[in-house]
């Protein structure tokens, strides 16, 4: 409440606030209170955990992958010198774009799209009865040995853009697909890059555990028992 009261103030005296996600909800017409509250709640649940379990996911398959892991450190050591704000780096760092989407694509943070049927209908060859609960599920279309080639692989390049470009829309979906799509689908890929960028820069990530992770959907895919890494700081 003293939280919110001092936001409220800073809000009121331009300038002194910071220019974050709070200050523009507060600063926007007509929004009640627990409108703000809700959309603050969404972002921290819809966009905080999604994120944060594709980068998990990404460092642990780049550690288990060092050539690929070498490229995307190439990549940063040689453009991100030169590439001072962050904005540019979605587009400028192909590469390491790549792992993140491809990570996305071998453990994708939402894992199932749920729907259920407001009437009856036919899906292919499906009769779906009204009240039927359809489950689309992105974790089985993303591993499809018929829609991708050694699905089982974690093969960044497929992400390229000249090998991008030839996915289907309907193939690779994260961030779901049609009037229901993340809504924070760019915000994410950019956070996701930056994140990914500014760790691997001078950090490197080895997976130290004993076996494989074990990835359980609850809510989000994740690792039982976490990701055990051993970080150590990369030569200049
Ligand atoms: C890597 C990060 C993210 C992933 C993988 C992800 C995934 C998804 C997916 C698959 C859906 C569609 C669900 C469905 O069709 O049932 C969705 C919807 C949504 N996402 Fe994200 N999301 C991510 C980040 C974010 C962020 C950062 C925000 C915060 C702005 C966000 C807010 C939402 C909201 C509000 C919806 C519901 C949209 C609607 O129904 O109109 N997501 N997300």
């Amino acid at each position: 409440d003293t939280a919110e009261r001092r936001r409220r103030q800073m809000a009121s005296d331009p300038g002194s606030a910071p220019r974050d996600l709070l200050t523009l909800l507060l600063e926007c017409e007509g929004l009640t209170p627990s409108e703000v509250e809700d959309n603050l709640i969404t972002f921290i649940g819809a966009g905080h955990e999604t994120t944060a379990r594709a980068l998990g996911w990404t460092l642990y398959l780049l550690s288990q992958a060092p050539g690929e892991r070498e490229k995307v450190e190439r990549e940063l050591d040689a453009l991100l010198p030169g590439l001072t704000d962050p904005l540019d780096w979605l587009e400028a760092l192909p590469q390491t774009r790549a792992a993140f989407e491809e990570a996305m694509r071998l453990y994708p943070p939402a894992p199932s799209l749920n729907r259920m049927a407001l009437e009856d209908d036919r899906v292919g060859d499906l009769d779906v009865p009204a009240g039927a609960s359809v489950l689309v599920m992105p974790w089985l279309i993303h591993r499809h040995e018929r829609l991708w080639e050694r699905p089982g692989h974690f093969l960044p390049d497929r992400f390229l853009p000249e090998n991008r470009a030839k996915l289907d829309r309907y193939q690779y979906l994260p961030f779901g697909v049609g009037p229901r799509v993340c809504i924070g689908a760019s915000f994410s890929m950019q956070e996701g890059v930056i994140a990914l960028a500014s760790l691997m820069r001078h950090l490197r990530f080895d997976y130290v555990g004993t076996r494989a992770p074990h990835p359980v959907q609850k809510i989000t895919v994740q690792p039982r028992g976490g990701l055990p890494m051993r970080i150590s700081r990369r030569a200049d």
